[in-house]
């Protein structure tokens, strides 16, 4: 099972990021393979200007086809998600989602804009075709703090089980997901299903 996660803060103190390294971390834990990407670890340029043909595109786009399932994390940014994500998932090419399962995770300074997600986020993961976009997390800053020195990033009790949920039901939407039937399978398949009418 291969899950691709992306971190779509341009800040490297993020919150967003808190939420996404937990998810990981659960993820790995469960013998899920994990690949990073985080939105400013990309050349700028390459986002700025489209540039498909970028070889950091170039592997994001050929490791998100290889995935089962995406993570994706952002701040709000102007009651919408990212801006330098839009950039990053504006480089995937159309139907780059069909078959995958997506958890979307957002924080936001209030709870004011707690469904950008819903208006902003999902309707990009559904012009990509995902085949299942969950509920997924919003969290106010307020609920999640970063790690300063030897003290470790925190969640709320209230935010960590909200967090634990929603990865149960994504790890259990990943295992349901119908694996891809290699084409002389299925063509063996419809000659003995013709027969048996
Ligand atoms: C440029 C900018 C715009 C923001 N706009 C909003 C906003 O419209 N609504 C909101 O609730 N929070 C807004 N915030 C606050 C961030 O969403 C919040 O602090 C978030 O947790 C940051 O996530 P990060 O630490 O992963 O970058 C904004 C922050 C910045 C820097």
């Amino acid at each position: 099972m291969l899950v691709v996660s992306i971190g779509g803060s341009p800040s490297p103190r993020s919150r967003s990021g808190v939420l996404l390294e937990r998810s990981r971390h659960w993820l790995q834990e469960r013998g899920v393979e994990v690949v990073n990407f985080q939105v400013r670890d990309f050349p700028a340029e390459d986002l700025l200007h489209a540039r498909f043909d970028s070889p950091h595109v170039q592997h994001f786009q050929q490791v998100v086809a290889q995935a089962d399932g995406l993570i994706v994390a952002t701040p709000v940014y102007k009651a919408s998600f990212a801006g330098a994500l839009k950039t990053l998932l504006d480089l995937l090419p159309e139907r780059a989602l069909v078959h995958k399962i997506v958890l979307p995770i957002a924080t936001g300074g209030s709870i004011a804009h707690m469904l950008a997600v819903d208006y902003a986020l999902k309707p990009v993961l559904s012009a990509l075709k995902a085949q299942e976009t969950l509920q997924g997390i919003f969290a106010d800053d307020s609920q999640v703090s970063y790690a300063e020195g030897s003290k470790p990033a925190q969640l709320t009790p209230a935010l960590e089980a909200r967090l634990l949920d929603s990865l149960e039901t994504f790890h259990v939407a990943l295992a349901r997901r119908p694996s891809a039937v290699a084409p002389g399978v299925l063509n063996e398949r419809l000659i003995s299903a013709r027969w048996s009418i």
